[in-house]
């Protein structure tokens, strides 16, 4: 094919998703997110319409066809500037400059500069007065939450930027107002952490990825990364998040707010797993978080009930009141370090985006530990990533997941996503009784399901 006729292909694809993605909107009466600051947030499609694959296939397709319209040089150009993107986004999150925007009509910068800086320094002043809060002992860059004062043009420079992504929009020279994504970040607090954690922690983080090869050549230690490097000690990422309160938090809240993300929605885990099987059984959820998986899954599955553990350190203070009070007999919330010995004896065991934030000696120990309180016939159900192979490009969007994911993991914890034979060779290194019996990914997900059945007999 001629590279003509490759963006004429892309184009004619394009329109025809298009056509099918607005065909089915306008039969169900439903109207397209926009960034009018009243459109909805998502496209609810449901999955297996064909609407839903053309919605996924015009991002890949709208890429591809952006790419050959810049062509190879500009392209590199505009990667290299990616980072700007990042810093524009950290500029207005970090000053968490959409809540001081008003929800309706606009303001202008002046007003906005004056009001971002007067409640700064009333919260740095209360805070001198009274508890001080502790500098992040993770690193030397300022806390969120005692931001330094900031000049105008700085204000104003880095809103301009981040309009050009559709954060904010100037209604007029010199005067600002919200867009949806904007609006997001002051009323959404999940989406506001989820930004928080990526420009705040893991960009810093990232850019420590050479520092961290330099200092500890060749190493595959869990403690020597670029977040030991940026920290500045040898520390894994949950040591780490033991010790910086505010890091942790924006880690959690990030964590619930990937269940709410396209491919990472907890619809599939739900949907994609028979829980039903499992009759009236118990299924312990190690590494749960804040128990957002075991609710939506006893949610639809009534018989189930679920232990959710976690380390103590990491429930977010809003948690109690998140097991519906219907659930509560059901799902309970408890703390257990995963690496001692299992004390919950359960008919399943769920590691949810657990076992791929650990090296394979981690996993192993992880899965060990499970084994003093497994009987004959118990499931280990493992939903996580699984690398594609190299260029397969089968989903698009589930494979740049899963490589930002696998990159991710190595700058955190010298871990790493896994492909299939991995995720068997990880269960065969931790005994041969953890039987595999089957990997699959539902439909649009972004991650498998890899089951296991301890096999005593
Ligand atoms: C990436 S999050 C996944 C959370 C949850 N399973 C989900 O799918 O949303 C990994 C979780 O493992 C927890 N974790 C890490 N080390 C742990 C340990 N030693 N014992 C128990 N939980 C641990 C973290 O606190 C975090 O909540």
């Amino acid at each position: 094919m001629t590279s003509i006729s490759q963006i004429r292909r892309l184009a004619r694809q394009i329109l025809d998703d298009t056509e099918v993605l607005t065909g089915h909107l306008e039969a169900q009466g439903i109207d397209a997110p926009s960034f009018n600051p009243d459109s909805v947030d998502v496209y609810s499609i449901p999955k297996d319409e064909p609407a839903s694959k053309a919605r996924k296939d015009l991002v890949a397709s709208t890429k591809e066809l952006r790419d050959l319209a810049m062509g190879p040089k500009e392209n590199l150009q505009m990667l290299g500037w990616e980072s700007f993107n990042i810093l524009s986004l950290h500029f207005v999150t970090f000053y968490n400059i959409a809540s001081f925007v008003p929800f309706e009509g606009e303001i202008s910068y002046e007003d906005l500069c004056a009001k971002v800086n007067s409640h700064n320094n009333n919260n740095n002043n209360n805070n001198n007065k009274n508890s001080c809060p502790a500098p992040s002992p993770s690193s030397n860059s300022p806390s969120p939450s005692s931001p330094p004062p900031v000049r105008l043009s700085i204000l104003r420079r880095n809103l301009r930027h981040a309009i050009l992504n559709n954060i904010f929009r100037e209604t007029r020279p010199g005067f600002v107002a919200h867009t949806r994504p904007s609006l997001l970040l002051a009323t959404d607090t999940l989406m506001y952490s989820w930004s928080l954690y990526w420009t705040h922690y893991m960009w810093p983080v990232a850019t420590n990825w050479a520092a961290a090869l330099q200092r500890w050549p060749g190493s595959e230690d869990e403690k020597h990364t670029a977040l030991a490097a940026w920290a500045g000690k040898e520390a894994n990422l949950y040591d780490v998040l033991g010790r910086d309160a505010e890091m942790q938090r924006a880690f959690q809240a990030a964590v619930e707010a990937t269940g709410t993300s396209e491919g990472y929605d907890i619809a599939f885990t739900v949907d994609g797993y028979p829980w039903d099987k499992l009759g009236e059984g118990t299924v312990v959820d190690l590494g749960g978080s804040q128990g957002q998986a075991s609710v939506a899954i006893a949610s639809s599955f009534p018989s189930l009930k679920f232990v959710v553990q976690d380390l103590p350190g990491a429930r977010l203070p809003s948690t109690a009141g998140k097991i519906p009070s219907r659930l509560s007999s059901r799902v309970s919330l408890t703390a257990h370090d995963f690496f001692s010995p299992q004390p919950v004896s359960a008919d399943a065991y769920l590691l949810r985006f657990v076992l791929h934030s650990f090296p394979d000696g981690a996993g192993v120990d992880v899965l060990r530990a499970l084994i003093p309180s497994l009987e004959n016939g118990a499931r280990i159900i493992i939903n996580d990533g699984v690398l594609p192979e190299a260029g397969a490009r089968r989903d698009a969007a589930a494979e740049k997941a899963t490589r930002s994911m696998d990159v991710a993991m190595w700058l955190v914890m010298n871990a790493g996503e896994r492909d299939l034979g991995d995720w068997k060779n990880l269960l065969r290194m931790a005994d041969e009784r953890f039987v595999f019996s089957g990997a699959w990914r539902p439909e649009g997900a972004t991650a498998w399901f890899i089951e296991a059945v301890w096999t005593t007999a």
